[in-house]
């Protein structure tokens, strides 16, 4: 964490200023107010939450999420950091675990955004520290957290509930953290420029981040652990998607018969759920916005490997590979930059 230590730009004068109008609670505000902080990508500020970075907003819901959160054995958690593929990972588990009650055609992924299907709990069920009795859901429960894995409520450590984590280069990830950030920011504050994001992010200040903590949390318990945590790349789901669908489907408990392969359902799943087919989707399309920040579209920009070449100067991409080298070295995960 000693990286986060130097990051040393420019905060706006906001004495008279409410710091963070989105966050309702006096307490809570209160309570920001004695956390290190620093500059924002979507608000003005984030805070260093015990060992993670996060918005104001966020925290309530993340409180309230360790603090409230039952885990069942039957569970099914989805961890990722922001931009990883997240919406991705939701629709094809989701389609997984439902394809024997519903056909793709009837799906409700054609007429539900994905996001309300498969809800986060810290940014949604928990987000202003409301606490929803769950119970009644029928198994499995699929739910999504961007939590690291050391902060995540004890239920979900101590309970056979399974947990699938979806890791994504840095390189494309910051990329695409960049694009989301500027499009969802407030027009009432000033433009964030992609160095100034990327010397954040190289630094470990970026949301639920450091980006190596995240990773390395959920990466040494899936070695520990392989039948509690699976652990997908997003550039593999790219590569061989149907090889990582079939991992998955073993890993939660409904592998696909030699029927279902014979009769291609890990190829219609996998189309069905791709870039192209998602994005059309009518739930998927502009003009929905989410959390009052976010337009559904803006889950949907390139999806591709390997576009960070066209935002990272060589010396860009030398630092960023430096602080990979450094922090993930020796722990045997390898993350492809291309395809
Ligand atoms: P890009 O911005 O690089 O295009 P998240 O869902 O975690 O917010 O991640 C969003 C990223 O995943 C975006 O990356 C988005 O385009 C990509 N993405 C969304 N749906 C996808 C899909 N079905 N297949 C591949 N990538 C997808």
């Amino acid at each position: 964490m000693n990286n986060t230590k130097s990051v040393a730009l420019q905060l706006p004068n906001t004495e008279e200023e409410d710091d963070e109008p989105d966050v309702q609670s006096q307490e809570m505000k209160k309570f920001l107010k004695s956390l290190p902080r620093e500059r924002g990508w979507l608000n003005r500020y984030q805070y260093l939450y015990g060992d993670f970075w996060v918005s104001g907003f966020a925290l309530t819901g993340v409180i309230s999420f360790q603090q409230n959160f039952q885990a069942k054995d039957s569970d099914v958690i989805l961890a990722t950091l922001p931009k990883s593929g997240t919406t991705w990972l939701k629709a094809i588990v989701y389609s997984i675990i439902n394809r024997k009650i519903c056909s793709l055609d009837n799906s409700p992924l054609n007429t539900t955004n994905v996001h309300d299907l498969v809800p986060f709990l810290d940014c949604k069920v928990y987000l202003n520290g409301q606490n929803p009795d769950l119970s009644g859901i029928p198994p499995p429960r699929v739910f999504t957290t961007h939590v690291p894995y050391p902060s995540l409520p004890e239920s979900i450590k101590s309970t056979t509930c399974r947990i699938v984590y979806l890791c994504r280069n840095p390189f494309d990830s910051f990329v695409s953290l960049w694009h989301f950030h500027t499009r969802a920011r407030p027009k009432d504050l000033e433009p964030i420029s992609l160095e100034d994001c990327f010397d954040m992010f190289c630094a470990g200040a970026s949301g639920f981040g450091p980006f190596w903590d995240h990773f390395l949390g959920f990466w040494k318990e899936s070695l520990k652990n392989p039948k509690k945590v699976l652990f997908l790349t997003y550039e593999d789901m790219q590569m061989d998607n149907k090889l990582q669908m079939k991992r998955l489907a073993d890993f939660l408990g409904y592998p696909f018969v030699e029927n279902e392969e014979k009769e291609g359902i890990i190829d219609k799943i996998s189309k069905f759920c791709s870039f192209e087919s998602m994005r059309e989707l009518q739930p998927n399309k502009s003009g929905n916005k989410r959390g009052g920040h976010f337009d559904v579209s803006s889950f949907f920009r390139k999806g591709e490997v390997g576009d960070w070449m066209n935002y990272l100067t060589p010396s860009m991409a030398d630092r960023l590979k430096k602080v990979v080298d450094e922090k993930l070295g020796g722990s045997g995960l390898n993350l492809k930059l291309l395809c």
